[in-house]
């Protein structure tokens, strides 16, 4: 299948297209490489995941390119994954996600209903669960007290994707994604800050307390669970895909600490505005409609991560 992936120079998307592609696809790659992170890991990224598929340098903002590129390639199926990301900096600059998330979503999908694309998978986020939500989280559960800007253009682009499926009956189907990590990872995350930490001798900078918990889940569970709902076309639909197993922060500082063969030290820090304190995903959805088991203990993923970290900055480990 012709499969357009965007953002794929993005932690996720690289790694999704190199899936794809080891899956049989034919992959075509649209991102803006910006430099909300460096640019120059995106690169490395898309040379080591993904160096078969060709990128258009450009932004999902700009429906012109966003055009040509469908004329050209035509897809049969879009998975969506370029965004403005992380909770936090949506509170500095609410701008980037209006016009990454909102606008760049709009021109995906009407790119996709213009092209009668037959399927539109795209990136949510656990994020829009809130603080109100029973975990473990179902999709079923309302999602309109979003804590964060960066959450509320999640929530709204499933909105505006139901729409597209009321009015056009277009197949789209939501992800949302729990807390990320694997080699590769976004460096504003918290396994590579934290271990850039250690690595660096500085203080693990520890919010609320260390009292958060997360639904920590490995890149290629997600990425099993992405391709999963490649052939499950069913209108507008939401799924999770998480690992179903919550950890405290404290815990997982402790597992990377041990990976490095070192000692945290620990800054406590209050809680941060717009993050949530808990997040715990169903899985019961994605398993039942695709068998979705994730495979992945969080001891093995952190030493994979760690194993990638060392070797990408060449730091010599320390234990
Ligand atoms: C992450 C991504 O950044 C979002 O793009 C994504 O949508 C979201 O996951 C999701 O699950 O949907 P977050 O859960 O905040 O957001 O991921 P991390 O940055 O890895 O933070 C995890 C936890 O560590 C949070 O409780 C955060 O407050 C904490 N943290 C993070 C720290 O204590 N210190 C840090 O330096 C960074």
């Amino acid at each position: 299948m012709k499969v357009l992936v965007t953002g794929s120079a993005g932690f996720i998307g690289a790694h999704v297209c190199r899936a794809l592609v080891n899956a049989g696809h034919c992959v075509r790659g649209l991102d803006n490489f910006c430099d909300y992170y460096d640019p120059r890991l995106k690169g490395a990224r898309v040379d080591s995941l993904c160096p078969m598929v060709e990128h258009r340098i450009a932004d999902a903002e700009d429906a012109a390119e966003v055009g040509l590129l469908f004329d050209q390639f035509q897809p049969e199926a879009v998975i969506h994954l370029a965004a403005q990301a992380g909770v936090r900096y949506s509170l500095e600059n609410p701008g980037a996600y209006a016009q990454a998330n909102l606008v760049g979503f709009t021109n995906i999908l009407e790119a996709c209903r213009r092209h009668e694309v037959k399927r539109l998978l795209y990136a949510s986020s656990s994020s829009v669960y809130g603080d109100k939500s029973v975990a473990p989280f179902t999709e079923d559960q309302p999602v309109n007290a979003p804590l964060s800007f960066y959450a509320a253009t999640k929530a709204a682009n499933e909105l505006m994707a139901a729409s597209y499926t009321h009015l056009f009956g277009m197949n789209c189907t939501a992800l949302r994604f729990f807390t990320v990590y694997g080699p590769w990872g976004r460096p504003d995350m918290s396994l590579f800050r934290f271990v850039d930490a250690i690595v660096h001798g500085r203080p693990v900078e520890l919010y609320n307390e260390g009292r958060s918990t997360r639904d920590f889940t490995y890149v290629d569970d997600i990425v099993a669970g992405v391709l999963g709902l490649l052939d499950k076309p069913n209108g507008h639909e939401v799924y999770n895909i998480g690992s179903g197993r919550p950890i405290g922060l404290h815990a997982y500082v402790d597992e990377i600490a041990q990976a490095l063969g070192v000692k945290a030290q620990i800054n406590y820090l209050p809680m941060q505005p717009g993050d949530v304190e808990a997040t715990h995903a169903s899985i019961e959805k994605l398993n039942r409609i695709t068998g979705f088991s994730p495979k992945m203990s969080i001891e093995v993923g952190i030493r994979r991560f760690v194993n990638w970290y060392l070797d990408y900055h060449k730091v010599a480990q320390a234990a």
